[in-house]
């Protein structure tokens, strides 16, 4: 019988490139339809199939869909920097929100009926204090985390008429790399401006440390990159057990680290010892973000394995990686 084939949107991406990987590993079929506008083909494993092409794309998507024989889709392709989102809005809903659309369109064509949907902790803007779970209220407060939440809202109200299970991951703040290849965020992220700072000889910043935390600088879920590629893959077979699954899960570890913390372990991990300079605070930048993880646990199966410094290390071997030249400059 010819094995089942799961269709990852976005599949070229830092993100989508560990999910590839991690659903190989795991002996799953799978393939990738991704517009290459910022994803590499060459993080695409192998023997994985790559479809040049955007979710924008109804026809394309359902005729991919339809020559496969698709399980399910996992759908990460989207557009993801915060502040591009506020000065792009319109960008932001059409390769969001509508790409959405066309896959949930394109799945109706073909009869594809399992979806794993990126979602992401923006979608909880500024969360009231304590553990965020999945049912802290959603008040997003950029057009990315709007874009997200409008996109868990097109399947939740698609799955009724298409008769489809769904999850939604809420992504926490993803950080490290599996494989050195697979590259790095790609956007300028705490992990990635500290690490570029120290290898570059300047002063990692810190944005404020005026916030209502223990050491003045803000809180996020730090959450291995990798951890979170298997979270998929919780989800797909979670999919594949359960005929009606429509959940959303917080993927993050459940533990928060500040940016000072953060500061301290790449000094520690790379052995490069420089002063940090407090700036100004982003005009919005909630205190503390950190995920209750325990609907995940419970019902995937899944939890966190790797902690700060395995996430920062990583992060650093996949910097050099990219930035060999930069060593010599230190
Ligand atoms: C973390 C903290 C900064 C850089 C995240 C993801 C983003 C998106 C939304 C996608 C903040 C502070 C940063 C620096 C600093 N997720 N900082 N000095 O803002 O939580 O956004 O969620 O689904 O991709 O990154 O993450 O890494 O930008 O910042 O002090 O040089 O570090 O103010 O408090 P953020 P971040």
């Amino acid at each position: 019988m010819n094995r089942q084939i799961w269709l990852l949107t976005g599949g070229a991406g830092y993100i989508g490139a560990h999910v590839a990987a991690a659903m190989r590993r795991a002996d799953r079929e799978v393939l990738v339809v991704d517009d290459l506008s910022t994803g590499d083909p060459a993080r695409v494993p192998a023997d994985v199939e790559l479809v040049a092409a955007s979710v924008l794309d109804t026809t394309e998507l359902a005729d991919v869909m339809k020559s496969h024989r698709i399980a399910g889709v996992i759908h990460l392709a989207a557009k993801k920097a915060v502040a591009e989102s506020v000065d792009r809005p319109l960008h932001y809903y059409q390769q969001n929100v509508h790409g959405t659309a066309s896959v949930l369109q394109a799945m109706s064509i073909a009869g594809v009926r399992r979806l794993v949907l990126s979602s992401s902790a923006a979608v909880y803007g500024v969360p009231p204090p304590g553990p965020v779970t999945e049912s802290t209220p959603t008040t997003p407060i950029n057009p990315y985390g709007v874009t997200k939440l409008i996109c868990e809202w097109l399947v939740r109200d698609a799955a009724s008429s298409l008769g489809l299970s769904w999850i939604g991951l809420r992504y926490f703040n993803v950080a490290g790399a599996g494989d050195p290849s697979l590259g790095d965020p790609g956007v300028a992220n705490l992990m990635q401006l500290t690490l570029q700072a120290l290898s570059r000889g300047s002063r990692p910043q810190v944005y404020g440390r005026g916030h209502d935390t223990q050491d003045g600088s803000c809180v996020r879920d730090y959450v291995h990159v990798a951890d979170l590629a298997d979270a998929h893959l919780a989800a797909v077979d979670h999919l594949h057990s359960r005929d009606t699954t429509r959940a959303v899960y917080n993927v993050g570890c459940g533990r928060g680290y500040s940016v000072l913390e953060v500061l301290a372990a790449a000094q520690r991990v790379t052995g490069i010892r420089r002063p940090y300079e407090v700036v100004a605070a982003r005009p919005v930048d909630p205190p503390s973000v950190v995920a209750d993880p325990a609907r995940i646990r419970a019902d995937l199966g899944w939890s966190a394995r790797y902690d700060l410094d395995a996430m920062v290390r990583s992060a650093w071997d996949a910097w050099q990686y990219a930035h060999t030249p930069a060593l010599t400059a230190r």
